[in-house]
């Protein structure tokens, strides 16, 4: 449990990592860095092979080559561990529980300690009442910090989308991560949205509640060279530039990449910084 409780984020590290499906290469000798307290952002067109790489880093995909380290110890993930070894992720889309209110499903989020007496409260067990306002306590704090703790008793289902996504991100918060894996964190959002949830991302890394670094998987250039310290550019499986948000944007390989087409600007629309 030592590594959710530290103050800075944890270094994740892909050294050398190929995934193959059958004949199809969809990772090729892909290597990046998340520094503790980064946000590293992966972008790429379709097929790019984004989604795996986040798979990779979740477990639910085995590199067929090279490996991965955390804090700089070999690190073979599993679903079911992350939390424990202090990583929190959101998924594409929004993954709530729809017969949990707002609340309930932040609170459900935390880590086995925490959540156990709130699950003994869901199945009318003994337990702690003062665990269990703790932990309510935290997960209000954790939906005004993201400016949605006015739908606290709602049903998700009756929610607008962005709200939905800002109820997962706190849900992933709650467990007070030291690397946070976001995929898609813009997807099906308004160019609006996407700027608030910009300000939002950008200062996770040094919350007061827990640092985390982050990674980022995203099809919004916009969102990514507004909030990344650092990007990683997918093609056909195979890193073909990275490096500071400017510095990737003028690539002409990049610009070759994305689309076939012109890069959008970081203070394009949405962006608001
Ligand atoms: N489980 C799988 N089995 C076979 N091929 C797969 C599998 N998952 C992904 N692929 C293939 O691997 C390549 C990379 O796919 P991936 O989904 O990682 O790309 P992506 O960058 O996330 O694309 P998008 O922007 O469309 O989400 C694609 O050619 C895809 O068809
Ligand atoms: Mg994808």
């Amino acid at each position: 449990m030592s590594a959710s409780s530290g103050t800075n984020g944890i270094e994740l590290a892909l050294h050398h990592v190929g995934v193959r499906f059958g004949g199809l290469i969809a990772l090729d000798d892909v290597s990046l860095r998340v520094p503790p307290g980064g946000i590293v952002g992966v972008i790429g067109p379709n097929g790019a092979g984004k989604t795996t790489l986040f798979n990779v880093v979740c477990g639910f995909v085995a590199p067929t080559s090279g490996g991965l380290t955390l804090d700089g110890e070999p690190f073979r993930p599993r679903p079911h561990r992350l939390t424990r070894l202090g990583i929190a992720r959101t998924l594409q889309g929004v993954g709530l529980f729809q017969g949990l209110t707002v609340l309930e499903n932040v609170m459900a989020g935390a880590n086995h300690a925490a959540r156990a007496g709130f699950a003994a409260a869901l199945f009318g067990l003994p337990r702690s009442d003062r665990d269990e306002r703790r932990l309510r306590r935290q997960a209000l704090d954790l939906l005004a910090e993201l400016g949605v703790a006015q739908h606290a008793a709602a049903a998700p289902a009756t929610l607008p989308y962005a709200v939905r996504k800002r109820v997962a991100l706190a849900r992933a918060l709650i467990a007070r991560p030291r690397l946070l894996l976001l995929d898609e964190p813009a997807g099906g959002l308004s160019a609006e949205d996407i700027a608030e949830l910009a300000d939002l991302i950008r200062a996770l890394p040094g919350r007061a509640d827990g640092a985390c670094s982050i990674m980022l998987v995203e099809h919004h250039m916009d969102l990514v060279m507004s909030v990344c310290h650092e990007i990683v550019v997918l093609d056909f499986g195979k890193v073909i530039a990275s490096g500071a948000p400017e510095q990737v944007r003028g690539d002409p390989l990049v610009t070759e990449a994305y689309l076939g087409a012109e890069v959008p600007a970081a203070t394009g629309p949405g962006v608001g910084s």
